[in-house]
């Protein structure tokens, strides 16, 4: 099939790369030319791993090209996807879909066959439905141009993974006949008997939002516990397992540490709110607040251990370690690390910042921390160090390894991925999220 994918950031580009390994011919469309001109030479403007290369690989086959033009792609695609941003409004929780809006305009405009139409982007419910009465308003009418929704539930990370091998495909169509062009668009994922589920667009948008919502209630539900371990004792990460064991609750999302960030999870749970609440259902979603007030508040409890193990912020040195909202990622959209390492810096801490992928992106959004290159650097001169993502790299330190590089004795592990115990016999000053804080040496807390 030929398929045209509007909007190449991260869920477009991988989309597109995905599509043209299941042996379609995709053009990959973007408004913004810097963005297709680096893709046209199969490079990506940003970090996805195994993504390059199966964009590069299809550029080279002839399967995947990109364009900036309508033009171009709407007299020749069977299917448009749809995959540009729904940002949060300005100051609101709610999403904006403006970017939405205005891509099924142009494809309105330019389309010249029959075609469907696929979103694909996060958006409240009720979108799809507004959306068809532009399309059909400003579409040439003696065509049939359908519409249909269709979530993308991928991680970053694991974007291409999660694409080609993902654990449902969620149709919503007004249509049968939507429905069996998107079950061939997917037939060799579908082949590997995953989960086809067809329902109306009401169904498919908000199957979207609560998923991410879920999600992020299961981590705040683990960080509220960990408030509570902090105060009793108890061990957050045996805690989490005694509750995973049990199927109907599952291991999975309920790593507790600093808490949920990303370009997806906060702004959905906001969202969510957002569009209850005109809904006239404000009380329904209102535990949600609760939910971004637990995650805010590892973020304080963070800043609060640094304090405390330093007694004093001014003119002290902390070597943060992470600044991606997570590993093996290079995105610090929400990110809960940066957002600590700008809160000490906030209070007089020389923050030395160092990520494995993540420096420059955190750069150009806080220009005035120190960013460094290595994890030795940002160590060295440092006089308290923050386990802030949990990198591969970070989770492998030993304090044997860690105090041959600094005179640094104090650590606190934000991620819950060191050993306690090992730290502590070696005679670090050792805290972690979840932990209650017995402190090595006497200290005065501060703002306690
Ligand atoms: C998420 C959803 O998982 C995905 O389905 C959706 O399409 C986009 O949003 P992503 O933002 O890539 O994906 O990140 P994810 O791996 O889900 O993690 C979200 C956040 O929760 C991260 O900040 C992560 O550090 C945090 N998290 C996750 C925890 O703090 N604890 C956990 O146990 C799991």
């Amino acid at each position: 099939m030929r398929i045209s994918v509007i909007g190449t950031g991260y869920l477009g580009a991988t989309h597109a790369a995905c599509l043209a390994e299941m042996g379609h011919e995709v053009i990959g469309l973007d408004v913004d030319p810097l963005k297709i001109e680096s893709l046209a030479v199969g490079e990506l403007p940003f970090y996805e791993p195994d993504l390059e290369e199966l964009i590069a690989r299809h550029v080279a086959s002839g399967r995947l090209r990109f364009t900036t033009s309508y033009e171009e792609v709407g007299p020749w695609a069977d299917v448009h996807f749809i995959a540009v941003g729904t940002p949060q409004r300005g100051g609101e929780g709610a999403a904006d879909t403006s970017f939405v809006e205005a891509a099924i305009s142009s494809l309105a405009r330019t389309i010249t066959r029959d075609a469907l139409i696929v979103g694909k982007s996060t958006v409240p419910v009720g979108t799809a439905r507004r959306l068809q009465d532009i399309l059909t308003r400003e579409q040439d009418p003696t065509l049939e141009i359908g519409l249909a929704w269709n979530p993308e539930f991928l991680r970053e990370g694991f974007a291409v993974k999660d694409t080609l091998a993902p654990d449902r495909i969620v149709l919503g169509v007004d249509a049968d006949h939507h429905a069996e062009t998107l079950t061939a668009v997917y037939a060799a994922t579908v082949e590997q008997d995953v989960p086809v589920l067809v329902t109306d667009f009401e169904t498919a948008e908000l199957i979207k939002q609560a998923a991410n919502a879920f999600l992020a209630t299961k981590v705040s539900f683990i960080n509220a516990l960990s408030e509570l371990t902090e105060a009793a004792g108890g061990d957050i990460r045996v805690l989490a397992e005694g509750l995973g064991l049990d199927p109907r609750i599952g291991r999975s999302f309920l790593r507790a540490g600093l808490g949920f960030g990303g370009g997806c999870l906060p702004k959905d749970v906001r969202a969510l709110q957002a569009r209850a609440s005109e809904l006239g259902q404000e009380r329904s979603m209102r535990f949600l607040s609760d939910v971004e007030d637990v995650n805010l508040r590892r973020r304080e409890r963070a800043v609060f251990l640094a304090t405390s193990m330093l007694g004093e912020l001014r003119s002290k040195r902390i070597a943060a370690l992470g600044a991606a909202f997570k590993p093996n990622s290079d995105d610090v959209r929400d990110s809960p690390a940066l957002d600590v390492a700008v809160r000490l810096f906030n209070a007089g801490a020389d923050v030395a910042v160092y990520d494995p992928k993540a420096n420059d992106n955190a750069a150009r959004r806080f220009p005035r921390l120190h960013y460094v290159e290595s994890l030795d650097e940002a160590v060295a001169e440092a006089d308290l160090i923050l386990v802030l993502t949990e990198w591969e790299e970070f989770a492998r330190l030993t304090p044997r390894a860690l105090g041959s590089v600094t005179t640094a004795r104090k650590i606190v592990d934000a991620r819950n991925v060191l050993s306690v115990r090992e730290w502590i016999a070696e005679g670090w000053d050792f805290a972690a999220l979840g932990r209650k804080y017995e402190p090595a040496f006497d200290f005065s807390p501060i703002g306690a």
